[in-house]
């Protein structure tokens, strides 16, 4: 994949569109996790250092077309500042080295991908950078139709995303497993069906797990499960067998009446679960197997928890997953990244963020990626016809 980076521009001077992604969560006004603040620092410390006025755009929730103050960005240059050690003005034109659009998505151009609005925003500009990949599966005007306006290239964070997420899954170490994890396979058919293609191994967990073990005629009582996806399911178990990637299910799991915090809960055997009880976690020997299975493998990707891991003891089997594969990733047995609001979150809880060799900042761009989709925001990127006026080297 090529695509032009930070580093291919002469930014002394230049007024730099910046897109990030700052729809980070917050509570009572405070930004809960900097996550994905801290991961621009290096794209920020560049532009400052290289003398440009950075324009930074950004949308923040779902406002659909329409100001309001709720979803205002205006509170964020108080925490920019602390989390990158530079003032952070917000307005509208970049005069200083750092300014702070107003959400994006106060605006209906934006999500229309509307060229009269990509217009507007390419005229405060000289160079387009995105460093948004996790709102790069969006074909919006500031993440795909400005890079057809500006000169246009790649941010550091969006360098480093592509350049693993492609290596790992493209050109892995193998044997390569992923981890999939979540409620419906509905939502993710064909995440399945383009890892049944590149990986070698495919755990399946968390209640999707369910719907395949009822297309296999487990009897799985109360368990949520996906009926009308049963076909779905055993021609994905029939295409596994032909590409040879080794999928496995749960063998057994914890149990209970309802999904409530520290309720009465059994540990059996799949297939042999009490009457009125759904499966909410995966069980020991299942953990077993699957660390077994895992500790050949050379790199592990994980989306989606394998347990209703939000409420304990339902996070048991996936902590313990969680910190099997941090043990491997520390003693450099295994390369393993992960990405997804659910995934990642169940990795903080389990204390082994840092322990895995990377851990996207992309929610439903990981999963658009992981499925083999062309983001657009991406593909906006590679698209040839940009002027080179302002490019120090060729194209890379
Ligand atoms: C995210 O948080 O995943 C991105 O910012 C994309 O947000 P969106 O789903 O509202 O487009």
């Amino acid at each position: 994949m090529t695509f032009k980076t930070l580093r291919d521009f002469d930014l002394q001077g230049k007024r730099v569109l910046l897109r990030v992604d700052l729809n980070v969560p917050v509570q009572n006004g405070k930004v809960t996790d900097t996550t994905r603040i801290d991961r621009l620092k290096p794209t920020i410390d560049y532009l400052v250092a290289q003398g440009a006025k950075t324009l930074i755009l950004s949308h923040f929730g779902r406002p659909k077309g329409i100001s309001d103050p709720a979803l205002s960005l205006s509170f964020l240059p108080e925490t920019l500042k602390l989390q990158w050690g530079i003032d952070v003005a917000f307005g509208e034109e970049a005069n200083g080295p750092l300014t702070l659009l107003e959400n994006l998505r106060f605006h209906k151009g934006e999500e229309s991908n509307d060229p009269a609005f990509a217009q507007t925003l390419a005229q405060k500009g000289d160079i387009y950078i995105n460093d948004a990949f996790s709102v790069s599966h969006r074909a919006h005007a500031s993440t795909e139709g400005l890079a057809h306006l500006l000169p246009a290239g790649a941010g550091f964070l969006m360098e480093e995303e592509l350049n693993t997420l492609n290596t790992m899954l493209e050109n892995p170490k193998r044997p390569l497993a992923a981890i999939v994890g979540g409620t419906k396979i509905s939502t993710k058919l064909a995440l399945l069906e383009n890892l049944l293609e590149k990986t070698d191994m495919l755990v399946l967990g968390g209640g999707m797990a369910n719907t395949f073990l009822y297309a296999q005629n487990t009897d799985i009582k109360a368990s949520i499960c996906e009926k009308d996806m049963a076909e779905q399911a055993r021609k994905i178990i029939e295409k596994a067998k032909c590409s040879g990637c080794e999928l496995l299910l749960p063998v057994d799991g914890l149990a209970a009446i309802a999904l409530k915090e520290n309720i009465d809960h059994v540990t059996c055997d799949i297939g042999n679960l009490p009457d009125d009880h759904m499966i909410l976690d995966i069980g020991p020997k299942s953990v077993e197997i699957l660390q077994h299975r895992l500790q050949d493998c050379k790199t592990i990707i994980w989306n989606g928890p394998v347990g209703a891991f939000e409420i304990e003891p339902f996070d048991t089997g996936t902590t313990a997953l969680a910190r099997f594969v941090a043990t491997l990733t520390k003693q450099g047995k295994v390369q393993a990244i992960a990405g997804g609001g659910d995934t990642v979150a169940a990795l903080e809880k389990a204390g082994v963020t840092s322990d895995f060799t990377y851990i996207s900042t992309a929610g439903g761009a990981f999963l658009e990626w992981m499925e083999g989709k062309t983001l657009p925001g991406v593909a906006a990127l590679l698209s040839p016809g940009h002027d080179t006026n302002s490019i120090r080297q060729g194209c890379c």
